[in-house]
């Protein structure tokens, strides 16, 4: 069972065929400019779009990026509304490039939160795109990995109580199937930048198994370039899903 929700076998010889990237950084970025952190956040957001471009080369499938956290709501209001008004213009503005790209956008996350335009904007975007398989790009939004254990688990809950499921059905790979992420593999490689070695609720299932790497730069000058040469060093590790290899 764990070798299987951890055999992501299609990719993983090649190169990371799912990466997910902690894009952080944003507000020390600004801060250094002497500028507010929501100038940093839409510089961010400038650089998704050329990482989004690098992938169909690097081999990578699947790229997941981590834009705001379910702990971001106790960021000020200024910061919060900034950044939720930043994502409904990221969306009106990329769609059409998004689409022409052969990029399939899905979002990850709970939606509940989320103001009704942007929720409707995400869902348009995701049925826009869905006929796109050249780079799967999912955008967690108002993503948090315990969260999202706990919706899945809700949910499992409820299926039980209606008497769909057993409790005896419930195993991880069930589990997995009422995650946010269920239609995608896991991620082979996950990066942060901007210098912390944390991974603050970001895929804390499906990322049991993924290669880590922490760079010092800010997510706003991380360039197509660093990020090829990180995917490029992935190459060389070896994963041995807790096996001994002969
Ligand atoms: C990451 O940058 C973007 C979001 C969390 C929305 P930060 O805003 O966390 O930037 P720093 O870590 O304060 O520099
Ligand atoms: C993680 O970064 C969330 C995103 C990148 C969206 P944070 O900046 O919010 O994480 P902490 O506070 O350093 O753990
Ligand atoms: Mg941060």
């Amino acid at each position: 069972m764990a070798k299987d929700l951890a055999d992501n076998s299609e990719t993983d010889r090649k190169g990371p065929g799912h990466v997910a990237v902690i894009m952080d950084g944003n507000g020390r970025w600004a801060q250094q400019r002497g500028r507010p952190r929501l100038f940093g956040h839409h510089a961010g957001a400038k650089r998704v779009r050329e990482i989004v471009n690098a992938c169909p080369d690097l081999g990578v499938k699947y790229l997941t990026i981590f834009a705001f956290s379910t702990e971001n709501w106790k960021r000020t209001q200024t910061e919060v509304a900034g950044l939720m008004r930043l994502f409904r213009r990221y969306i009106e503005r990329e769609a059409r490039d998004l689409l022409r790209e052969g990029v399939r956008v899905r979002f990850i996350g709970d939606r509940m939160k989320l103001d009704e335009k942007l929720v409707s904007l995400m869902d348009n975007l995701e049925l826009l795109t869905s006929g796109n398989d050249r780079v799967h790009l999912t955008i967690a939004l108002n993503y948090g990995g315990r969260d999202e254990v706990t919706r899945a688990a809700q949910r499992l809950a409820y299926e039980v109580e209606q008497g769909r499921l057993s409790y005896k059905d419930v195993d991880a790979e069930t589990l997995s199937k009422f995650l946010d992420t269920h239609v995608l593999p896991d991620p082979d490689l996950v990066i942060r930048t901007s210098g912390e070695a944390r991974i603050s609720n970001f895929l804390l299932w499906q990322s049991a198994y993924a290669e880590y790497e922490f760079v010092d730069t800010l997510w706003p000058d991380f360039s197509a370039g660093e990020f090829g040469k990180i995917v490029g060093r992935y190459g060389v590790r070896e994963r041995r899903f807790g096996a001994v290899l002969a």
